[in-house]
């Protein structure tokens, strides 16, 4: 029986590895810089965590969670997304207090059972941010700078910042109402799924990708015209600190996101470089979900970066600068039982003293652990033969330069530190 991984789910193979090393690197780097600090929550949570907040008519609840009961019946789901369980903890461990600012970042798996497609996964990773308690519009200009600044020092360009407001608890009831008379004599010759979102959810209706249904939805009400004071003095805000910080952007009317518990700002960024699933970031402002899970009444901003299509960027405009694989410092290759033993000890010594070193365990002949070696991009080899173990030295060979010296064994480590 010959095993494959999951469809949806990828290995990401030593050659990639050092790609992902240097996107999570730079991520913390910033995240840091920004005063941000790690947390990191289990991967799966109580099923209900998810439904009530992403929301229950959304795809992602409705039809992408990988939810199973436990041993004891109990529902737990694989962690879809992270601003629900980030606010979860942020309550349970009291992180969240009155006039205080709290700035927390992840990085991790999340699970969706999508359909697969270049760029869209059922495992996939994602590097974001969640701040607490404050409703400032220049937080949404903080985070949105953030995240450009992350794919600037990843040197990704041709982005573009999509944003819109979604109003509030005071503003989009007056918006459902618009949005339900407008499409009331046309729903019927649209999809099922906006039939569905018509009775449910009908802000959602506006994401349809259906060509036949984009036509009704662009004639649609704006949900610019009927935002309350407060929503649309918060819109302007982040519009001018986005201009003052130059960063490109572009107000999308019908940008309404997968998930219900945004209030004012939503956003997304995209890349040019992408084919259909074209957002490498997605957040914005909920202002209402830390009170909805029983915490304070706390204003609350954030945004997510999918890390599979950054990937896919860096690899297509090989844009990626970061070093591949660290080559060991030092290989020992040894002939014979007695030179195996020196040998490694002389690795153990080496690790020890901080050098990245390794050897053959293979019992290859000499020839082939220099080819190894050579493979692997060793600095130095150190050779140990029966001729070396009689004059208790061994051949030490800097492989840039061929050179090679005869050395005393204790020597050798102190060549290379010094
Ligand atoms: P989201 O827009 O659902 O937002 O996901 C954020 C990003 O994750 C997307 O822009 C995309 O790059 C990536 N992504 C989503 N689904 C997949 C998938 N199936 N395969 C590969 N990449 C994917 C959220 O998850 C919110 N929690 C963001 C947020 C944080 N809002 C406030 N705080």
């Amino acid at each position: 029986m010959k095993y494959t991984a999951p469809r949806g789910t990828k290995d990401i193979l030593p050659d990639e590895t050092s790609v992902w090393q240097g996107i999570e690197k730079t991520c913390r780097k910033l995240f840091e810089l920004y005063n941000y600090s790690e947390i990191r929550t289990p991967v799966f949570e109580q099923t209900e965590l998810f439904t009530r907040s992403i929301g229950q008519t959304t795809d992602i609840v409705s039809k992408e969670m990988y939810t199973f009961l436990d041993r004891k019946g109990r529902s737990l789901t694989l962690r879809p997304e992270e601003t629900a369980p980030v606010v979860r903890a942020a309550i349970e461990n009291n992180l969240i207090q009155k006039d205080k600012l709290t700035k927390l970042y992840y990085i991790g798996p999340m699970f969706r059972y999508e359909r697969p497609q270049m760029g869209r996964q059922r495992q996939f990773h994602q590097a974001g941010i969640e701040v607490f308690g404050s409703d400032n519009p220049a937080i949404d200009v903080e985070g949105i700078s953030l995240a450009m600044q992350i794919f600037n020092r990843l040197g990704i360009s041709n982005l573009e910042v999509d944003l819109n407001s979604v109003g509030c608890n005071k503003c989009r009831p007056e918006y459902f109402i618009r949005i339900k008379s407008f499409f009331k004599d046309k729903i019927k010759s649209m999809c099922e799924d906006c039939q569905k979102r018509f009775e449910t959810n009908p802000l959602r209706i506006l994401d349809c990708k259906e060509p036949n249904c984009q036509k009704f939805i662009e004639k649609a009400p704006a949900i610019k015209d009927i935002l309350c004071p407060e929503c649309k003095t918060h819109f302007e805000k982040v519009i001018t600190g986005l201009e003052s910080l130059k960063i490109k952007y572009k107000v999308n009317n019908r940008l309404v996101r997968g998930l219900d518990y945004y209030t004012c700002t939503a956003f997304e960024i995209v890349s040019g470089q992408l084919g259909a699933q074209n957002a490498v970031c997605g957040g914005g402002r909920y202002d209402t979900l830390v009170e909805e899970f029983g915490g304070p009444k706390t204003a609350a901003f954030g945004f997510a970066i999918g890390l599979e299509r950054v990937v896919e960027i860096i690899k297509s405009t090989k844009s990626n600068n970061q070093p591949s694989k660290q080559a060991p410092s030092l290989y020992v290759a040894t002939m014979g039982d007695e030179a195996e033993k020196i040998g490694f000890e002389l690795v153990s010594k080496a690790r020890g003293a901080g050098i990245s070193a390794d050897m053959d365990y293979l019992r290859k002949s000499l020839k082939a652990q220099m080819k190894t070696a050579d493979n692997e991009k060793a600095k130095y080899v150190l050779i140990i033969g029966d001729d070396e173990i009689k004059k208790n030295k061994a051949i030490l060979k800097n492989m840039q330069t061929g050179g090679q010296e005869e050395i005393a064994f204790d020597e050798a480590l102190h060549r290379l530190t010094s």
